[in-house]
């Protein structure tokens, strides 16, 4: 029978996980398709039960989910329980195991730009529920030094507070976004969404980006200002379209338990953000 798998959100049309998880189910010639459902946040726990009971043997969650589906999971993951967020649930035997698999995407899309994990000093642009996965990913390296700088200072206070609890191994710091601390920083990640506009303008000034500064914009639907700019003046830098992948190949391993095929769907996902 054809196995059910799916992505959940409000609104979903947009999703680009449905072209990359067909493509890798297409490539390994399993018999499964990959669903978008539109779920309205008060009808989550019903609709989730529902799917459940059709069949449905694995989702990814979305905006605006990714919180609401935390208390409805039957088990959670280190991450997901620590940044109280699922972004992957795994069906089995009609119970629900939440996964966030977003940290995990991003240290491999940093990877692949040639980073070595270990102790960083980062800036954090953004202190939303991306921030705070990126956030978590790179807090596991003791010795690192975390500056989260946000528009409003209310919840950048709240990240970094999460954060000394989370992973007490890491200084933490706040800035205003007026004076992003970039001297001595190894690592700039734009975690708003600023940059998802072709109209959006810098966050920082462009002189403060530094040779040697490794700059990764989570906003994924174009070669944004931000990396434009910084590779312009010789920094290593990359669009979120990495970390959608990683996170997605994770989502696919972890319900098919084998690897997923990257090239295939990375190329669905540039197809599908240039239709
Ligand atoms: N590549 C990937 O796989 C991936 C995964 C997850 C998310 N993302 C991307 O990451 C971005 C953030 O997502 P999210 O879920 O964290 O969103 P979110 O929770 O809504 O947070 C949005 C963040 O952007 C800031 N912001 C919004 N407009 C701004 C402006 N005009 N100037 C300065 N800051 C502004 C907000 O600041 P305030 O707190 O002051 O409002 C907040 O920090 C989005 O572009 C999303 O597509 C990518």
């Amino acid at each position: 029978m054809t196995r059910l798998f799916g992505v959940i959100g409000d609104p979903i049309s947009h999703s680009l996980s449905p072209a990359m998880h067909n493509a890798a189910l297409r490539a390994k010639h399993l018999d499964a398709v990959y669903a978008p459902f539109e779920v309205p946040r008060r009808w989550l726990a019903p609709m989730l039960r529902g799917l459940v009971l059709a069949g449905v043997e694995g989702l990814n969650v979305t905006v605006p989910l990714k919180e609401a589906a935390v208390p409805l999971m039957h088990r959670l993951d280190p991450a997901a329980q620590a940044c109280g967020a699922v972004n992957t649930i795994v069906v089995r035997g009609g119970r629900l195991h939440g996964f966030n698999t977003d940290g995990v995407g991003f240290a491999q899309a940093l990877r692949e730009l040639g980073w070595r994990p270990g102790p960083v000093r980062a800036v954090i642009l953004g202190a939303g529920g991306a921030a705070r996965a990126v956030a978590w990913e790179l807090g596991r390296a003791a010795g690192s030094r975390i500056t989260i700088a946000n528009r409003s200072r209310g919840r950048a206070v709240r990240l970094t507070r999460w954060l000394r609890r989370v992973r007490p191994q890491v200084g933490v710091g706040v800035a205003p976004l007026s004076q992003v601390p970039l001297q001595g920083a190894t690592l700039l990640v734009n975690a708003t969404t600023v940059g998802m506009s072709p109209r959006d303008g810098l966050l920082i000034p462009a002189d403060a980006l530094h040779h040697g500064l490794v700059v990764y914009d989570l906003v994924y639907h174009r070669t944004t200002r931000l990396v434009a700019e910084a590779r312009r003046r010789g920094c290593v830098a990359a669009n979120g379209l990495s970390m959608l992948l990683y996170q997605g190949a994770e989502s696919f391993r972890l319900w098919w338990n084998r690897p997923a095929p990257l090239a295939v769907m990375r190329r669905a996902l540039e197809q599908a953000i240039q239709a």
